[in-house]
């Protein structure tokens, strides 16, 4: 286990709304550094639990799940619910924000300024890019299962969850380049989402006429990136896909784990936004609007 400063200064109050698999990763986090994080979340529960390096650290609750018992706003918000969530979310964000506070976006995509700041009652929005794999289990624990690490913009209020999460199991990447870097991460999903489409992990992208597709539709993701201000190498395409190649054939990804439970998936910010975006900048991109399409239908049906 990491060594954790044991004061924190100056004493921030924490909120984390939607603790799922990311929010008990950062409200374990955060517990450990000796801040009491609130709880707001969908499901009553006693406690967190994560299991991580072997250890099973609890985080004492309770979960709230109702607004209303908010009494005041607070410093920093960790908002760690799916982005198909936010707008359910808008209550907490309602009480919990104000214009002093930071909401620091855990969620994957590119537009978590945009999607979160018209709930966030005046508080400054920061984005992250979340680096770690965290899986609920059957007993309700989320399994940590590579070291927890996020990156987010070099601007002053990354440096107050910098300073919230400083010598704990979750570490903070302050990067200059954060379009760049948030822009990668995107194109990695967009292929993910592959998975998704075809039903199948890791492995398909072996298929020569799979990695082929999957590489024509991350050069036309990575001109939109590109049209976005991210500063990538002609090389990424070929680079992400590699990773996939070189994955175990069985690891899956989460869009696909909500296609197999049945849940909806973030299909429009991992996937629907290239083209959104890309409508935007003029430029074409006929592989990225079907892999849309077949994602929005595989979402949300009908059928
Ligand atoms: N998990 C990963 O490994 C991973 C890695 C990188 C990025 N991400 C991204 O991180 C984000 C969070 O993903 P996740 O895997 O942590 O999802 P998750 O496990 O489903 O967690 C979301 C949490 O939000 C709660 N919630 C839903 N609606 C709510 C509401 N109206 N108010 C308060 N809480 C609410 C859910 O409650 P219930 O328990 O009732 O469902 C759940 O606890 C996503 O954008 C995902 O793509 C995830």
């Amino acid at each position: 286990m990491p060594e954790v400063e044991s004061d924190v200064s100056p004493p921030l109050t924490v909120a984390v709304v939607g603790p799922g698999a990311i929010g008990t990763v950062v409200a374990a986090a955060l517990h450990e550094r000796g801040l009491v994080p609130q709880l707001y979340g969908r499901t009553a529960r006693e406690s967190l639990a994560l299991i991580a390096d072997g250890d099973r650290i609890i985080v004492p609750g309770p979960v709230l799940t109702d607004p209303e018992l908010v009494t005041d706003r607070v410093d920093l918000v960790f908002l760690a619910v799916k982005a198909t969530q936010i707008a359910d979310a808008a209550p907490w964000l309602a009480a919990l924000c104000g214009p002093g506070t930071i909401v620091c976006v855990l969620q994957n995509g590119v537009e978590q300024v945009s999607s979160v700041a018209p709930f966030a009652n005046g508080a400054q929005v920061l984005p992250a890019v979340v680096w770690f794999p965290a899986q609920a289990q059957p007993d309700g624990a989320v399994w940590l299962r590579a070291p927890a690490r996020l990156t987010v913009p070099d601007v002053d209020a990354a440096r107050r969850v910098a300073d919230a999460l400083r010598g704990t199991r979750c570490s903070v990447d302050l990067s200059p380049e954060f379009a760049s870097v948030a822009w990668r991460k995107l194109m990695q999903n967009a292929a993910a989402g592959l998975m998704a489409v075809t039903g199948r992990r890791s492995g398909v992208f072996r298929r020569p006429d799979v990695a082929r597709l999957t590489v024509a539709y991350l050069r036309e993701c990575l001109a939109v990136a590109r049209a976005e201000g991210a500063l990538l190498g002609d090389e990424v395409p070929e680079e992400i896909l590699a990773k996939f190649q070189s994955a175990p054939e069985d690891l899956g990804t989460s869009i696909l784990a909500d296609r197999e439970g049945g849940r909806p998936l973030e299909w429009d910010i991992r996937n629907g936004v290239i083209s959104r975006l890309a409508r935007a900048h003029d430029i074409p991109t006929p592989i990225s609007d079907v892999v849309g399409v077949l994602l929005a239908a595989t979402s949300d049906g009908p059928g």
